[in-house]
Parts: C-alpha cells; sequence; structure tokens
C-alpha cells in the first residue's frame, strides 16, 4: 500500500497528482500553460519555468486537497527528473526535494516517457503487461516493449521531429491556434483524405524507425502552391484537404510502424499514449488495427493522454516496491534514453 505525490514539470505543464497504489487516481491536477505561450505558436522555455514557479505551490495544495490526503499521510514523493525543458524540470524537482527533506518521506526520480507509457494502466481498464507501448507525444514518437513499467525497452522512434511536431508545425503554417495539434484534428474532419497525395515517409523501409520532417515541409510546399494560386490566402476548405490528407498520411506511417514492431515482437497488446494520442481518426484507425490482428489495445482517458503526474506516480509505485528511490542530491537531465541502466 502505498500513497504517492508525483509532480511534473518537464515542459509547459505544471501538474500534481495523488494515486494510491499506482492505479487509484485521488486527485491528478493540470495547469495549463496554453495561453501563455499561444501568442507565440509554441512553448517558449524562459516563460514555462517561470509559470512554473508562480503555480507550484498552489496546484500541490489543490491535489492534496481534491484528493483530502494531508501531506504527512504519504508515503513517497515522486518527480519527473528528466527528458524536459532543464529549467522548467528543475523547478518541479526543487520542490520535490524540499518536500521530501520535510516531510522525510522517500524521493523517486521517474523518467517522462515510462511516465507516458505508465498511463496504460490508469483509469477504468488498465492494460495487463506486458505491452507495445506507442509513445505519441510532442517531444517523441518511439515504440517501447514493456514487460514491467520501470524497464521498457526502446524499439525504435522518428529519426527527426516528432508526429505531434509536424501536427504542431503543419497547424502554424495553416494559420491555426495553438497547440496546433487538435486543431488539425478537428479541421481535418471536413476536409478530404484523398485531395493531395503526400509522401508517407519510410513505410515501406523494414525496421521501426520513422521520420515526419519531410512530410510536414510537403504540406507547407502544397500551401504555399495553394496560396499562390487564391491570391495569397488559403480557402478553408483547402485548409481541411491540407489537414485531412496530411494526417492521414502521418497516421499510415504510425499505423504501419505499429502493426510492425506487433509482428515482430509478438506482443499481444497495444498501448497508445502521450498527446497524440487523442487525436480521434489516430485513435479510430488503431482500433481497426487492433481489431484485423485480435489484439487488445488501450487508448487512456484524454485527460491522462497528454501531460499529467498521475502517470509519473504510476511508474514510481513500481520504483519504490523495487526499493529505487533517489538521494537528495537527484538532478534533472534535459535527454536520456528509457531504459538506460542508470537512467532514474
Ligand atoms: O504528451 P504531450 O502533452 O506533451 C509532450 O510530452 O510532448 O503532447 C502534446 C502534443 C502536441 O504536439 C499536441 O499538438 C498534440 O500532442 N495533440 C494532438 C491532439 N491533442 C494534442 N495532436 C493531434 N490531435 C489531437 N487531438
Ligand atoms: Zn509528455
Amino acid at each position: 500500500m502505498a500513497l504517492i505525490l508525483a509532480l511534473e514539470s518537464s515542459c509547459d505543464d505544471l501538474a500534481a497528482a495523488v494515486v494510491r497504489d499506482g492505479v487509484d487516481v485521488l486527485a491528478s491536477v493540470v495547469q495549463s500553460q496554453d495561453a501563455v505561450h499561444a501568442p507565440y505558436g509554441g512553448v517558449v522555455p524562459e516563460l514555462a519555468s517561470r509559470d512554473h514557479v508562480r503555480h507550484l505551490h498552489a496546484t500541490v495544495t489543490r491535489a492534496l486537497t481534491r484528493a483530502a490526503v494531508a501531506l504527512d499521510e504519504i508515503d513517497a514523493i515522486a518527480v519527473t527528473s528528466g527528458p524536459g525543458l532543464i529549467g522548467s524540470l528543475l523547478v518541479g524537482l526543487s520542490f520535490a526535494k524540499a518536500l521530501a527533506y520535510r516531510t522525510g518521506k522517500p524521493l523517486v526520480s521517474v523518467h517522462h516517457i515510462e511516465g507516458h507509457l505508465a498511463s496504460a494502466r490508469l483509469g477504468e481498464r488498465p492494460l495487463a503487461l506486458p505491452f507495445l507501448g506507442f509513445v505519441v507525444s510532442g517531444g517523441h514518437t518511439a515504440l517501447y516493449d514493456v514487460q514491467t513499467l520501470a524497464s521498457a525497452r526502446l524499439l525504435g522512434q522518428t529519426r527527426d521531429d516528432s508526429a505531434g511536431e509536424a501536427f504542431d508545425k503543419v497547424a502554424k503554417r495553416l494559420g491555426l491556434g495553438y497547440p496546433g495539434g487538435r486543431e488539425v484534428d478537428v479541421h481535418a474532419r471536413r476536409g478530404r483524405i484523398g485531395a493531395f497525395a503526400f509522401p508517407r515517409p519510410m513505410l515501406r523501409e523494414p525496421g521501426l524507425e520513422m521520420s515526419f520532417s519531410g512530410l510536414k515541409t510537403a504540406v507547407a510546399l502544397e500551401a504555399a502552391g495553394l496560396e499562390s494560386r487564391s491570391g495569397g490566402r488559403l480557402r478553408e476548405s483547402d485548409v481541411a484537404d491540407l489537414c485531412a490528407a496530411f494526417q492521414e498520411a502521418a497516421i499510415d506511417v504510425l499505423v504501419s510502424k505499429a502493426r510492425r514492431a506487433l509482428a515482430e515482437t509478438g506482443l499481444g497488446r497495444l498501448a497508445l499514449v502521450g498527446g497524440l494520442a487523442a487525436n480521434s481518426r489516430l485513435r479510430e484507425r488503431m482500433a481497426e488495427l487492433a481489431r484485423e490482428i485480435s489484439v487488445e489495445t488501450h487508448f487512456p482517458p484524454l485527460a491522462l493522454c497528454t501531460d499529467n503526474a498521475a502517470m509519473i506516480a504510476a511508474v514510481a509505485d513500481d520504483m519504490l516496491r523495487a526499493g529505487r528511490t533517489a538521494g537528495l542530491d537527484l538532478e534533472a537531465f534535459s535527454r536520456v534514453p528509457v531504459g538506460r541502466p542508470d537512467a532514474p
């Protein structure tokens, strides 16, 4: 029995959660910074860390209050120590260390990607282990063999942009709002997937590597051509068609790599996690794949797909059971692969 308070501040969202036994989410609070970064069309790291400082105390207090738990009842403090923006990470990390020092409770250091993978174990219908974990977030597009939550093995990933980045950059190019992924999803529903023949990078190549930067450029070029033919402005129907055709191309690649990874590993379960897992068309296509090849799937509830602290607590619970706690000299790291032996 462990009651864990977890903090997550690796990028632009600040989150605190109280989770019992790694599965029972008593409270999950997310302080979004969408309004802070919207004027810039992307995350401004310095503004992100400053906003974390401003809201951290209140966010943690809100999580404890919502869970109706006192700080002294908590068994351990978990925190994301990387990868992410170093300034943002340091805010959560320093606060977590101070809490651990003040309460005398153990500190658990969690890898952000392992957190995303663990979101498949939260919610109404947790996915049993082992599973194929497909992380499709703003920062990562990577496939993992997940035998246990804190020992995921990387199978393949994007060589350049993440799929989420491509969604965000396409949205920005088309003048849609921020964050862009959701906007592309919505506009694509009114567009025609066959309107443009965009490339499916690395679709036919063997292996589980991916690439999305060329696809993003192809969309930008097509948009420029359309603009010059229609007096410098894209028509609404063009935007919808570009979104639909781009989204379908990206999803074709994601679905085909998932299919290949399932075949190669023989895993019978698939978890789609990270912000892009909120995409309605991607969910639909992955569900079709799962039905076709009789694989069990899990798409976490939308609130657990994007960055949150409940997923951090889920990994921490596993680590705590294995005695994997951290010292108060714990450092933040901007990049480190999952599964590295000395990774937190
Ligand atoms: O996992 P996440 O919250 O942050 C990272 O850890 O990176 O993922 C954010 C990403 C952004 O690229 C955002 O545009 C994308 O998830 N996203 C979506 C949708 N909702 C969020 N992309 C496509 N369709 C959506 N509905
Ligand atoms: Zn994330």
